[in-house]
């Protein structure tokens, strides 16, 4: 693998998770560069925040494409031209068809705002809120063909407080969980303590049963480690 590590990241929204990428990789925490930001969508604030540190970004609009197998043929040609180590999906919004996926496959992760396997697909706030939940975070892993199904990384939760709605539980979710999370989880690939191999994880050197889950409650800046 080069060094730093190549990170390519698709983005469709705010871009907080980039950001966040961005700023370990500044810090020194994360011995990586970000290569190429996609979106799917022009406006989107991750696209502006690339071009504002000099990252080459890039916008594939659907509507110019005939289906979304042309579409994703041509994202992973965009994608494969930065030579990425690691494709990194930070709020892709879009559902990537298999060969896409397969193309990518074992440098493929994602970020998702649930405890996984509980809470695949939309609406995880809402929805851990209506069952009434005792705790929520976020889930780094690999992407397989199957939506929010891969092989999970590494978790971090927080305690849901009894006054939270879904805004305020996401917004935690974000700052004190999600900011951290992608970066330690990142580190570890790139450091090669974290090896995926036949469809399966494992942390320095031995099978993963379980994925770390550190508690995030205490603070939106400091990095914990499971
Ligand atoms: C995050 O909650 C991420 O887990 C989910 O989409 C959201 C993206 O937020 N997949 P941002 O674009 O990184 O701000």
């Amino acid at each position: 693998m080069t060094q730093p590590a190549r990170l390519a990241i698709l983005a469709s929204g705010r871009g907080r998770n980039l950001e966040a990428i961005q700023a370990a990789i500044d810090l020194g925490d994360l011995n990586a560069q970000i290569v190429g930001v996609f979106s799917n969508r022009t406006r989107a604030p991750a696209l502006a925040f690339a071009r504002e540190k000099g990252i080459p970004a890039d916008a594939l609009q659907p509507k110019r494409y005939a289906d979304r197998a042309s579409y994703d043929t041509a994202l992973a040609e965009r994608v494969t031209a930065v030579a990425p180590d690691w494709v990194v999906l930070a709020g892709y919004m879009r559902i990537l068809t298999a060969n896409f996926i397969d193309r990518f496959a074992g440098r493929l992760v994602n970020i998702h705002p649930s405890l996984l396997p509980a809470y695949k697909g939309l609406h995880t706030h809402t929805r851990v809120l209506a069952a009434g939940e005792r705790m929520h975070g976020a889930s780094v892993h690999f992407v397989t063909d199957e939506l929010d199904a891969g092989p999970v990384i590494r978790q971090g939760h927080i305690h849901v407080k009894p006054d939270d709605s879904a805004e305020t539980l996401g917004d935690r979710v974000m700052a004190c969980v999600e900011r951290q999370l992608y970066s330690t989880a990142l580190a570890e690939l790139i450091n090669g303590t974290v090896d995926y191999r036949n469809n399966a994880i494992y942390r320095d050197g031995k099978p993963q049963q379980e994925p770390p889950n550190a508690c995030y409650d205490t603070t939106s800046s400091s990095q914990h480690n499971a």
